[in-house]
């Protein structure tokens, strides 16, 4: 029945792909969780951990490397537990295979020649909160790295809120 095939592809099929779509591109990013406990544990002591899928992995690698120098703090971590979170950081990284959408979205606008340290220091962040003056985040909140003041969400990836 080729005509009732036709009328299910045009008239059932198309609108739904459709209906999809428009879903879709209104779903809010999830950042995937830090799941790993030692990440959480030592790179959430002194701020929330950060999800790897905010920042490339070479951002990442430089941030490993830099570990004796981090923001001027000194972060010693045992070599072990040092690699075991340098990994955990790669594979997740925004653009890993697992970061999916939501490293897409992080790498909004970022040129491969930068390698920001900085969440805070992306283009996309910055596009997200250009109406916050930095004055307001001074006042506010002491710096902008401090996203759990103003998202109940951030330990769970969900910035939305
Ligand atoms: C001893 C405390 C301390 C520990 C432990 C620590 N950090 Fe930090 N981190 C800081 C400070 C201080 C800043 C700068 C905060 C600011 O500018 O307000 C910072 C900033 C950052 C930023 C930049 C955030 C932004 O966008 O502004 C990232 C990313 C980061 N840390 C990742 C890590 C990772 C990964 C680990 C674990 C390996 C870690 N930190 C462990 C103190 C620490
Ligand atoms: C001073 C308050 C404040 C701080 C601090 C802050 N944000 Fe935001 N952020 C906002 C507001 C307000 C929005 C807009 C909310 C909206 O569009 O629903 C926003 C939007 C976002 C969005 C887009 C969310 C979406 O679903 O469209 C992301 C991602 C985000 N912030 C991440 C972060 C991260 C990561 C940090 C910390 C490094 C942070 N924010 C720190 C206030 C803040």
């Amino acid at each position: 029945m080729p005509a009732f095939r036709l009328i299910l592809k045009y008239l059932v099929v198309f609108p739904m792909s459709f209906t999809f779509i428009i879903s879709c591109s209104d779903r809010q990013v999830i950042f995937p969780p830090v799941m790993d406990a030692k990440t959480r544990g030592y790179c959430g002591s002194c701020h929330m951990a950060f999800q790897p899928s905010m920042l490339p992995a070479r951002s990442w690698q430089l941030l490993m490397d830099g570990l004796d120098d981090h923001f001027d703090e000194k972060v010693v971590l045992k070599p072990s537990l040092e690699k075991a979170i340098r990994q955990y950081h790669i594979i997740n990284a925004a653009d890993s295979p697992t970061a999916g959408l939501a490293g897409q979205t992080a790498l909004m606008g970022l040129r491969p020649s930068k390698n920001p340290l900085r969440i805070t220091d992306t283009p996309y962040f910055k596009q997200e909160h250009n109406f916050l003056e930095n004055k307001i985040l001074d006042e506010w909140v002491g710096s902008a790295t401090n996203c759990p003041v103003c998202h109940v969400g951030a330990w769970v990836g969900d910035y939305s809120v």
